[in-house]
């Protein structure tokens, strides 16, 4: 059940069985010679879809610019401040609140959003202390998920790529967006075949160290038949992850 495909009589008939509500959270930024500017927001949206298809779980709109500072080298990348991410992030938070959800389940597409999320939690709950007004309003509970974290998902990850899975535009994020968008599959030649590994200061020096845009990957196996069976595990893990904080 997605909230913008939804009408406002289903949503308050929603609110009366549950007060959770899953919100895919990723970033727009590249992935390198084959993998979409997309795939950070995508992945959490395609997993939380069939999720709430599959589950009857209520899903709102994709926050999908995040924090991309280091990828701004490259065309295409969107990135919000650190600032403006966490007031974007407490306003549509409010916005669920004012309505009466209880649980917000961020399920998160980017590391590099890993920090601003929690600083935006924190955020939120600063709020509820300080603001009088809403002292007597029950508790708002957030929990963040990154998507490949969910419980049986980097095991299926492994077994289809034991080598050259590496840090940034991985063939298994990458396969994931294939199987959700297969018409949007590219087949690239790449060099070298697994991408360098390193750390990573600021944009100029990202795309000098990197200068495809990929992080120790491989991402040319990337596959439709491979993302379905990511997506398969990583659905069945939020829908049981997310029942569970919506219980607590
Ligand atoms: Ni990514």
């Amino acid at each position: 059940m997605q909230l913008h495909l939804s009408t406002w009589p289903e949503v308050e008939a929603y609110l009366a069985k549950s007060k959770a509500i899953m919100i895919p959270i990723g970033s727009t930024e590249q992935h390198g010679p084959n993998g979409l500017l997309g795939t950070d927001a995508l992945c959490p949206e395609i997993i939380g879809k069939r999720a709430g298809d599959e589950a009857g779980i209520l899903v709102g709109p994709t926050f999908n610019v995040g924090q991309a500072q280091h990828h701004m080298a490259f065309t295409g990348t969107m990135t919000l401040r650190p600032s403006t991410m966490i007031a974007a992030m407490m306003d549509w938070g409010q916005s669920l609140v004012h309505h009466g959800f209880e649980r917000i389940y961020w399920l998160n597409g980017h590391g590099g959003n890993i920090n601003t999320i929690n600083a935006a939690f924190s955020e939120m709950y600063h709020g509820i202390s300080f603001d009088e007004a809403g002292g007597n309003r029950p508790p708002l509970r957030c929990m963040l998920r990154n998507w490949w974290e969910l419980s049986g998902v980097m095991d299926v990850c492994k077994q289809l790529f034991p080598v050259g899975e590496g840090n940034h535009a991985t063939p298994s994020e990458v396969s994931v967006t294939y199987f959700g968008y297969p018409e949007a599959v590219k087949r690239v030649e790449m060099t070298p075949k697994i991408a360098p590994s390193g750390p990573i200061f600021d944009a100029e020096d990202y795309r000098r160290r990197f200068p495809d845009g990929r992080i120790g990957s491989d991402p040319s196996q990337a596959s439709v038949e491979a993302g379905e069976k990511i997506v398969a595990a990583a659905v069945k893990s939020v829908i049981s992850d997310f029942r569970q904080f919506a219980a607590s």
